[in-house]
């Protein structure tokens, strides 16, 4: 048995933005089912102590540089026997807005302070200065706004393993260099081999320079981020840290994610009988006021509107897929001019494009149960998850072939179909005419009813839980305290 403090600064069902909320909110307990003893730290965000049921003080820190008081509040993750602790210091986190950007989509200003602060309670707890009796043997940090806990931990005679997993590399919490001073860095790490990157102060090289192993989130990932094609800035190190480095994809949590007995669609179904999937799509059309049409081919999109996810290009292909029938659902929220664009393809094109603008987790539930197949052209995605969710839906993911996404679809070819390994579209190229003939492939497809019903029942077959990824991370574990020795 492992003791793991698992760093993040999201979890779902506490908080959640995205992919990362879903990892922290599942892997934990699948480590603890695993028989490990893992603690979830979270920042107390407003929401997230409200969301969090009885709660329980445990210590009281003050942490330097500025002496600011954090309590530690325990719980229970909600859903799950985890037991979380949420950082309360309501000067950093309880406030209107998301965890990282204020109302009106700006990012909070005080961001460097107040997830320097966040890894400064992780180090705490992990050096046993944080009056508390528990010590883990690891502690498990998580994308930039818990990289700086390693830095932390460096100079201590006694310190417990550092892993570091990137989620997304293009995220990195760059800040003006003056920050080092007011975050209480010293000197010493303003330098190329440290901290800095390009006269600037980056939070994420703290993690990949200072943490004993490193891991990101697919395996193909792993490998792209070594190359200045998709290392930001960072290939360099990542090459130079390749040993330290591991892939493991993510799961899915199917107490969350599960057609059969999701509470959130109205028709359960499984593999062995498909129909309820049929009445959620008829349903999903009503809700959204699409025509009513059973055989007009339904695509559905739920994602963070941002480059990465390659909505420019599914704007792209719209005339395209509007004359071949097809529909499609919209469901996300971030860069203004893709909201705009995407309302106005929906005004153009009435009962057949529907947009919902903002974050609503039962209505991406909703859609991935519906639709009949899912888009994600991502142009880097490190692992994804709704691909995961619509192989386990019976929604045939479309998908760009790089990160996760190329190590979780297989692409449905003659011989694959033949196979029946065939789950899903995935096609190379980063332009609109490559994802333009993948949707036509797709569409060709799913005109040959008993080819589709194929490609469905296998992608609902594979098996994406977390039991397996788990078991990696506590061998990711093992081997890095092994290491040390
Ligand atoms: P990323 O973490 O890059 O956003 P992932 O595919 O790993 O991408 O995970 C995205 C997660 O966030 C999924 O659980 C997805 O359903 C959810 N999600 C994204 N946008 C929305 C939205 N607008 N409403 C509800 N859920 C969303
Ligand atoms: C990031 C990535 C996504 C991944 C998620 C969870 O947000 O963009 O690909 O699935 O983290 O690891």
């Amino acid at each position: 048995m492992l003791r793991i403090l698992f760093v993040a600064s999201e979890a779902h069902p506490l908080i959640k933005t995205g992919g990362l909320g879903d990892v922290a909110g599942a892997l934990p307990a699948a480590l603890q089912t695993g028989g490990h003893d893992v603690r979830l730290l979270l920042p107390g965000y407003r929401g997230a102590l409200e969301r969090a049921g009885r709660l329980e003080e445990v210590t009281r820190l003050t942490l330097p540089p500025a002496a600011t008081v954090a309590r530690l509040m325990e719980g229970r993750l909600p859903g799950s026997q985890v037991p979380v602790w949420l950082a309360d210091c309501p000067a950093a986190y309880d406030r209107d807005g998301g965890p990282y950007l204020d109302p009106l989509g700006h990012p909070w200003e005080d961001n460097a302070v107040r997830f320097a602060l966040l890894a400064r309670v992780a180090a705490a707890i992990a050096l046993g200065q944080a009056g508390i009796a528990w010590r883990p043997d690891v502690v498990h940090a998580n994308d930039w706004q818990t990289a700086l806990t390693p830095v932390f931990m460096k100079d201590a005679a006694q310190r417990p393993a550092s892993v570091f997993t990137v989620h997304n590399l293009a995220y990195q919490g760059l800040f003006d260099r003056t920050l080092l001073g007011r975050l209480g860095l010293p000197e010493s790490l303003w330098s190329p081999e440290s901290l800095e990157f390009h006269g600037q102060l980056s939070f994420i090289k703290g993690g990949l320079v200072y943490s004993d192993m490193l891991s990101t989130v697919s395996p193909t990932y792993a490998r792209e981020i070594r190359t200045p094609d998709f290392g930001c800035g960072l290939d360099g190190l990542l090459r130079h840290r390749a040993d330290r480095l591991a892939g493991i994809l993510n799961g899915i949590d199917d107490s969350e994610w599960d057609p059969a007995r999701d509470p959130r669609i109205a028709h359960h179904y499984d593999c062995g009988h498909i129909p309820g999937k049929y009445a959620n799509k008829r349903a999903l059309q009503a809700e959204n006021s699409l025509e009513e049409n059973p055989r007009a081919p339904l695509l559905g999109m739920v994602s963070r509107l941002v480059r990465q996810k390659g909505i420019d290009l599914v704007l792209e292909a719209i005339p395209h897929l509007m004359q071949e029938r097809a529909q499609l659902v919209f469901l996300g929220s971030g860069e203004r001019s893709y909201e705009d664009a995407l309302r106005s393809a929906q005004r153009r094109y009435p009962g057949r494009i529907a947009v919902r603008i903002g974050f609503d987790e039962g209505a991406a539930h909703r859609i991935e149960s519906g639709a009949d197949m899912f888009l994600m052209p991502s142009r880097f995605e490190p692992c994804g998850l709704n691909q995961l969710y619509s192989l386990r839906y019976g929604t045939v993911p479309i998908v760009r072939r790089v990160g996760g996404l190329a190590d979780t679809v297989v692409d449905a070819t003659a011989a694959s179909l033949q196979a029946g390994t065939a789950t899903g579209i995935a096609f190379d190229g980063d332009s609109v005419e490559a994802l333009v003939a993948a949707l036509t492939r797709a569409l060709a497809l799913y005109a040959d009813a008993p080819a589709w019903h194929r490609l469905m029942v296998s992608g609902m077959q594979r098996d994406f839980s977390w039991r397996e990824s788990a078991r990696r991370y506590a061998d990711l574990y093992r081997e890095v305290l092994q290491r040390r020795e």
